[in-house]
């Protein structure tokens, strides 16, 4: 079977239509507005979200000959849009800065993010990006869920955030097909990795991604080690040890 047939299936499970899940009526005005670094938080996701668009598809042309991959893909952006659109929702419901999120902001802020081009030799490490960046976000939206008081929006961002950690997983999958195709390949997946930038950084200053997130850190370890067979930590232990002999 291919490796995105089960995903499609969890996905198509998880759907959470937009209209009926979120309780949009019951949010609680007051108490979202007085939580303003959590409302910012949602802005920069909700840009980067809204980022897809222009990340989904340049990766894609890179991957267009792996079926798997461009389907991951596909699935990303629907799902993407749904949290940016989730997000926005949220934002305008509770009176933030409703303009931040309006189509000139998304296509000015699209548009910084033209100049990185994607090069065909770097299609590993993007993929391993892709990957480690839906994981931090996973970890990024659980966080935010537990630190709100809000409740709508702590049960939104629960929905989130377990989207992302399935998104991570598809990627996981899709690095230990390539793993599995060419053993030389782990080597690409290590360094990225250990390079890790996330994605989001091409669109916000403050990326999503914590530095010292400790738990999506260790987590991120558990995804390269499934793909790769070794983590980064045990690669760089590796390294250190072969330069001390
Ligand atoms: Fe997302
Ligand atoms: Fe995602």
């Amino acid at each position: 079977m291919s490796v995105y047939e089960p995903h499609l299936a969890s996905a198509e499970q998880a759907a959470w239509p937009l209209e009926t899940s979120v309780r949009w009526g019951d949010i609680d005005v007051a108490l979202a507005r007085r939580e303003e670094h959590i409302l910012s938080a949602l802005r920069d996701a909700a840009l980067i979200e809204g980022y897809l668009p222009v990340f989904a598809p340049r990766l894609m042309q890179l991957l267009w000959d792996d079926v798997d991959a461009t389907a991951v893909l596909s699935l990303e952006l629907y799902e993407g849009l749904r949290h940016y659109t989730a997000l926005k929702r949220y934002l305008d419901a509770v009176g933030y800065s409703p303009s931040i999120l309006s189509e000139d902001r998304m296509v000015e802020a699209r548009q910084r993010a033209l100049a990185g081009s994607a090069r065909p030799e770097a299609l590993v490490g993007q993929l391993t990006n892709f990957a480690c960046s839906e994981l931090f976000a996973a970890y990024f939206f659980l966080r935010l869920s537990r630190d709100t008081k809000e409740p709508v929006l702590a049960e939104l961002l629960e929905r989130i955030a377990r989207d992302e950690f399935r998104h991570a997983s598809a990627g996981a999958d899709l690095l230990a097909k390539r793993v599995r195709q060419d053993p030389a390949v782990a080597e690409e997946i290590l360094e990225a990795a250990q390079n890790f930038r996330h994605y989001g950084a091409d669109i916000v200053t403050v990326p999503v991604a914590a530095e010292n997130d400790f738990e999506a850190i260790a987590a991120m370890n558990r995804l390269i080690r499934q793909a790769c067979g070794v983590s980064p930590t045990q690669h760089l232990q590796g390294a250190f040890d072969a330069q001390s002999i």
